[in-house]
């Protein structure tokens, strides 16, 4: 198979970026397509930690190139600080290719991400504030500013100043915050799109091209599927589609084009920010997953939020993006516990249910039915056999993929890349 994608099957953070990495060595070209510098990815090679917001992950493997598709938001200033980190590192960026079509996060809309958060009090979504939803905002709004927009002076020029009336007027009238100035914005993002340039490109172009050379492309997703727009726990997710099909309209090619799909989860649920969370820990247990598997966000250091593993949500979550392939990640969590739960339901009203109710007040009266299965002792962060498991790791293993309805592909042991347990090939599935 030569397009395999990645995305997140839960709340985001289920280890997509090693599981991109991994993929990599084998693919050309490693793509993003959705988001922003909302995501943090980490990779662990040899020992050396990188945390990637918006560059994709694949760019340390894939051979020919690492591409940001029209369907995420740059912040330059981020993407820059990120490239010289690499760089720093001895890490060749030159194969980055970025898409002309992509939209850029100017500093109101990193305000207006605050500031709505502010306004929203104890409703508030807990975002990154990065500027990420209002950015999406103005592309659906068909005032955002392009890659291509910010190459050309006047363009840019034209659609600042008219975009700085808008929000000045909110800022000031609506927030009671202070006008930004345009001189003070101007240059500098002008500045960014002239040391962006070289890596401008039509990246739809490049990645179907490939494809019709049966050139291996890995989509590499972010955020997580109940983090989606639509499919998601609706208000409390992100602003766009972090679901398959985001994909293909982050690139730009067609949804026959996608062969395979790997769902990538954790052994347990995180979620950081607010909104519902059926299966979650407020408990020593939840605890004692945080600090074994160090479960503070990328971006923000907030204390992830822990829970059991869900298969309603992964049920969701493989129908909504058609996953054929699971890659589950943290197994060493559980070592030397007792018991591990996996809900395999929910119970609504006194009812068993097993879809994932849309209205949030059902959710949020939602409760987990739970099966228990005995853990293991064994240290389990060197085994490289699925067959050297111990046998409650397997039969969890089992249970999860039986649940889910979907094969294992990988099951992850650490961190480190060569922490992979490979049971079946995703380019062969
Ligand atoms: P992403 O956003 O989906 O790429 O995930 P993050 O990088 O935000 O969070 C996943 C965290 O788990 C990172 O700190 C990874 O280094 C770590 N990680 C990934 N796989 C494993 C694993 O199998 N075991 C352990 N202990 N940590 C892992
Ligand atoms: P990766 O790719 C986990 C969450 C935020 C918040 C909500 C909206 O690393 O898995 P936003 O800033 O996007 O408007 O915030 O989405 N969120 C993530 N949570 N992992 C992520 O990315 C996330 N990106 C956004 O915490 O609840
Ligand atoms: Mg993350």
């Amino acid at each position: 198979m030569t397009a395999v994608a990645v995305v997140g099957s839960q709340w985001g953070d289920e280890g997509k970026g090693k599981n991109t990495d991994f993929l990599s060595k084998d693919a050309s070209f490693a793509v993003r397509s959705n988001g922003g510098n909302n995501a943090g990815h980490t990779i662990d090679i040899d020992g050396q930690e990188f945390k990637m917001r918006l560059i994709p992950s694949g760019i340390f493997a894939a051979g020919k190139g690492a591409v940001i598709g029209n369907g995420v938001v740059i912040n330059p200033e981020v993407m820059f600080g990120e490239l010289a980190n690499l760089e720093k590192s001895g890490i060749d960026t030159s194969k980055l290719r970025i898409s002309n079509r992509a939209h850029i996060i100017l500093p109101y809309h990193i305000l207006q991400d605050k500031y709505q958060e502010e306004a929203k009090g104890d409703k508030k979504i807990g975002t990154t504030q990065n500027g990420i939803g209002p950015c999406y905002m103005d592309k659906a709004s068909r005032i955002g500013i392009r890659v291509c927009d910010l190459l050309e002076k006047d363009t840019f020029e034209e659609k600042l100043r008219a975009n700085l009336k808008v929000k000045n007027e909110l800022f000031t009238k609506v927030y009671g915050k202070p006008a930004l100035k345009f001189e003070d914005i101007f240059d500098q993002y002008y500045e960014y799109g002239q040391k962006m340039k070289k890596y401008v490109t039509d990246t739809s172009v490049l990645i179907n091209d490939a494809l019709d050379h049966n050139e291996k492309v890995l989509f590499e997703g972010a955020q997580g599927t109940m983090l989606d727009i639509d499919e998601g726990t609706y208000p409390y997710v992100t602003s766009s589609n972090t679901i398959s099909g985001g994909i293909c309209s982050g690139i730009g090619m067609g949804a026959n084009r996608l062969n395979t799909v790997i769902g990538v989860c954790k052994a347990y649920t995180t979620r950081v920010g607010e909104g519902p969370f059926p299966t979650e820990l407020l408990d020593e247990v939840g605890d004692r997953i945080r600090e074994t598997a160090h479960e503070y966000g990328t971006v923000t250091g907030r204390p992830r939020r822990v829970g059991w593993f869900d298969s309603v949500a992964l049920r969701h979550a493989k129908r909504v993006s058609g996953i054929n392939g699971l890659s589950l990640n943290l197994l060493d969590v559980f070592s030397g516990f007792d018991t591990i739960k996996i809900a395999t339901a929910y119970e609504l009203d006194g009812k068993k249910i097993d879809y994932y109710p849309a209205s949030l007040k059902e959710l949020y009266r939602c409760k987990p039915v739970y099966e228990e299965l005995p853990a293991w002792n064994e240290d389990i962060t060197q085994v490289k056999n699925y067959e050297d498991l111990p046998e409650n790791a397997k039969k969890f293993l089992h249970r999860v993929s039986e649940l889910v309805g979907v094969p294992l592909v990988t099951v992850s042991v650490g961190p480190d890349r060569e922490q992979t347990i490979v049971l079946k090939n995703p380019w062969e599935l």
